[in-house]
C-alpha cells in the first residue's frame, strides 16, 4: 500500500516513522503548507517522497491512504476529500470539530465501503488493553466510576481549549473500558489567559449508578497522568507517569451492612493485596497502524473507527455547551 501524511508538525512524524517501518506500506508521501516542516521530514527520513500540494495527493491514484495531522479545524476538508478521492483515512484525534462533521465523514466512508481509523493512540498501549482484560474479564467486579487526571504545564493550543486538547485521550480509553452509552454530561472550566478554557472539569453519566470524571488543566505546576477505575470487587489505578508498573491493582472495597434491627449502614472497608501486572510494551502508533492496515485487508471496520471518533466528539460538543452555562446538564 502506498500512504501519504498531510500536517508534518510535532505528531505527524511520528506517523510517517510507523507507516515507514511497517513492512505492508511501500512509499509515504508528505505534504506540509509550511515548506521548511518538508525540508526537515526529507533530511529525516530520505526516503519520504515531497508532494507538491495536497491537489497532487488526493489526484494520485497509487495513494490508497491518506492520514491527516493538523490542526482539528482542518480535519473535516481534508479527509472528505480524501474520502471523495477514494483513499482510507487515518484522522489525529479529536476527529473533527462537530458531530455533523462526523457524521457525514461515516456516512461517506459508508457508502464507498472505506476505513476511517481514529487516532486514539492510548487504546493501543499495553496499559489501556490490560485495563480492558481485567474488566472484561469481570476481576474488577462491575464499574462503579472512572476518574482520570491530565494535568501539567501544557502548551496552550490557539485553536481549541484544553478539554479539545487533552480530554479526546480519556474519553476515548473510557468509551473503550467501559462500553456503556453516557446519558448525560456537566462540565466546568475556566479561561484565565484569552477565550479558550486551560482548566476544566467534565462529569458524565451513566445508567445504573455508573459515573465517569475528567479533570484537565495546561497550568498545572505538576504533570499528573492518573486514572482510577473503582469496581465492586477490585480497584485498579493506572500512573502514566511511573515507568514501571503503570497499573495496580488493589484488592480493596467497601460493604455496607445493615446493625441487625437497625435501618443505619455500617461501612466495613476491605484492603487486601496489591499486584502490578506485566505489560506490553511495544509502541501503541506501531499497532495502531498495523490495525488500520489489516483492518482494510479484512475489510472491516478498525478498532478505533469514525463511531468512536463521533463518539467522543459528541462528548466534547456537549462539554463545551455545558461550560458556557455553568455546568448546565447535558442529555445525551
Ligand atoms: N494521537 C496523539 O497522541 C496525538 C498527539 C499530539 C497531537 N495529536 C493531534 O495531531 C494533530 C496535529 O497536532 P500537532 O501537535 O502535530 O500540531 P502542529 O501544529 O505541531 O502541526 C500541525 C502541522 O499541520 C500543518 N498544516 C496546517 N494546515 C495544513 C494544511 N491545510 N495542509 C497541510 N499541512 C497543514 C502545519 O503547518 C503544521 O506543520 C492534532 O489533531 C492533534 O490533536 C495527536
Amino acid at each position: 500500500m502506498k500512504t501519504a501524511v498531510i500536517g508534518i508538525g510535532y505528531w505527524g512524524p511520528n506517523l510517517i516513522r510507523n507507516f515507514l517501518s511497517s513492512g505492508s506500506i511501500e512509499k509515504v508521501y508528505v505534504y506540509d503548507i509550511n515548506p521548511s516542516r518538508l525540508d526537515f521530514i526529507k533530511r529525516r527520513f530520505g526516503e519520504v517522497i515531497v508532494a507538491e500540494n495536497e491537489d497532487s495527493i488526493f489526484n494520485n491514484k497509487e495513494i490508497d491512504i491518506v492520514a491527516i495531522a493538523t490542526p482539528v479545524d482542518r480535519h473535516f476538508n481534508l479527509a472528505k476529500r480524501a474520502l471523495e478521492m477514494n483513499k482510507h483515512v487515518w484522522v489525529e484525534k479529536p476527529y473533527t470539530t462537530s458531530a455533523e462533521q462526523a457524521e457525514i465523514l461515516n456516512n461517506l466512508a459508508e457508502e464507498k465501503g472505506l476505513n476511517i481509523f481514529v487516532d486514539h493512540t492510548f487504546i493501543y498501549t499495553g496499559a489501556v488493553r490490560k485495563m480492558k482484560e481485567l474488566i472484561d474479564s469481570g476481576e474488577l467486579g462491575d464499574i462503579l466510576y472512572f476518574d482520570s487526571v491530565r494535568i501539567n504545564l501544557g502548551l496552550f493550543q490557539s485553536d481549541v481549549n484544553v478539554i479539545w486538547d487533552l480530554a479526546p485521550h480519556d474519553l476515548s480509553i473510557m468509551f473503550y473500558l467501559l462500553n456503556k452509552k453516557p446519558t448525560a454530561i456537566s462540565a466546568n472550566g475556566i479561561a484565565n489567559y484569552y477565550g479558550h478554557e486551560n482548566v476544566a472539569h467534565i462529569s458524565v453519566y451513566f445508567e445504573n449508578n455508573c459515573f465517569s470524571h475528567f479533570h484537565v488543566n495546561w497550568t498545572s505546576p505538576v504533570k499528573i497522568r492518573r486514572m482510577i477505575v473503582g469496581g465492586t470487587k477490585k480497584m485498579l489505578v493506572f500512573d502514566d507517569m511511573e515507568n514501571s508498573e503503570k497499573i495496580k491493582v488493589y484488592d480493596s472495597g467497601i460493604e455496607m451492612k445493615e446493625k441487625e434491627g437497625i435501618y443505619n449502614a455500617l461501612v466495613q472497608y476491605r484492603i487486601g493485596d496489591m499486584y502490578s501486572p506485566k505489560l506490553v510494551q511495544t509502541e501503541a502508533l506501531t499497532l495502531g497502524v498495523e490495525e488500520f492496515i489489516t483492518s482494510i485487508k479484512e475489510k472491516r471496520k478498525p478498532l478505533t473507527n469514525g463511531d468512536d471518533g463521533l463518539n467522543v466528539v459528541r462528548i466534547l460538543e456537549a462539554s463545551h455547551k455545558s461550560i458556557k452555562q455553568k455546568g448546565k446538564l447535558i442529555t445525551l
